[in-house]
């Protein structure tokens, strides 16, 4: 659409000629799934409040359709979401809502049916949060929610990198190498990196990593990394109950751990991608409009 290219590209004029905002913006990262209830929401929220705890400066996206999972695990209840955002009856700074180590959480909510049908007015919207996302964020993560719906790969196809959640049963396997054949095949994505949840121990996910990754390679020619482990650990059970991310309230467990050495990988050797929140907000639109 030549009225919403040209918006967004003054947009991104006037925004990067204020010097506050000639930051490289933020990482964009989607985490998803092919088969549900893996771990995808349990490892945003405590990867998040990792990186935070490092002075990170994150946002949670809970884009799972209905089901506010992020506010659950965290124990809080965010009083506005996108969709007062999107129809102009709250700013961006209401819709944030704040968390442990400075935490920002956005969800979702009904605004993300609304996503489907914006008219002019509510595109405008969402270009609006360039500012937001370009000046006050160093990671976007984005809870995608599990399989192959419009909205899950709206979201994955928008963001620049991806993390696939998967456990070691064959189940997990089968569903997420069906959710790369389409990342593959309609070239949304040429690479991905996986976090092996619920595993035994690091034998075990390294030999449902390896599984999935020869497949791909073979199959799809798709590059699967590894991005890291978390065990099967009772301590993920009981954050989830009392509402309590595991790496706050069970800081020396073993997942706790495997959530620092993922977020050690992930920050590894990778910068933001110049104009990583144009391109994020571009596709969304192209993507859902
Ligand atoms: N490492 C782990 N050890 C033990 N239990 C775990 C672990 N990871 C996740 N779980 C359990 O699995 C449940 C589902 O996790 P979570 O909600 O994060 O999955 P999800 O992929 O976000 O699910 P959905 O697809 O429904 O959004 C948790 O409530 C928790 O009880
Ligand atoms: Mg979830």
């Amino acid at each position: 659409m030549p009225d919403q290219a040209h918006r967004l590209r003054t947009l991104i004029k006037n925004t990067c000629n204020q010097p506050a905002f000639c930051t490289a913006g933020p990482r964009i990262i989607a985490v998803t799934s092919g088969k549900g209830g893996v771990g995808k929401t349990s490892l945003v929220v405590n990867l998040g409040l990792v990186l935070a705890r490092q002075a990170r400066r994150v946002l949670l996206f809970d884009a799972d359709l209905g089901l506010a999972n992020i506010e659950v695990l965290l124990g809080i209840t965010p009083p506005y979401t996108l969709y007062e955002f999107l129809y102009g009856r709250k700013g961006i700074e209401e819709i944030v809502c704040p968390g442990p180590y400075g935490l920002q959480i956005i969800s979702g909510g009904s605004g993300m049916q609304e996503l489907a049908n914006l008219d002019t007015t509510q595109r405008q919207r969402v270009l609006e949060l360039l500012p937001y996302l370009r000046t006050r964020t160093d990671f976007l993560l984005v809870d995608t929610g599990a399989g192959i719906s419009r909205t899950v790969l709206g979201f994955v196809a928008a963001a620049e990198e991806v993390i696939v959640v998967i456990t070691p049963e064959p189940t997990s396997l089968t569903d997420a190498y069906g959710l790369l054949k389409i990342l593959a095949r309609f070239k949304v994505h040429s690479e991905a990196r996986l976090v092996v949840n619920r595993a035994r121990d690091e034998k075990d996910a390294r030999q449902a990593a390896h599984k999935l990754q020869l497949v791909c390679d073979k199959f799809l020619g798709f590059r699967l990394g590894y991005l890291g482990t978390i065990v099967e650990d009772h301590v993920v059970r009981e954050a989830v109950k009392e509402q309590r991310p595991f790496v706050l309230s069970q800081p020396y467990s073993t997942a706790a751990r495997s959530l620092s050495q993922i977020a050690r990988c992930l920050i590894d050797g990778k910068e933001p991608a110049p104009k990583a929140a144009e391109r994020f907000l571009d596709r969304l639109l192209r993507l859902f409009g």
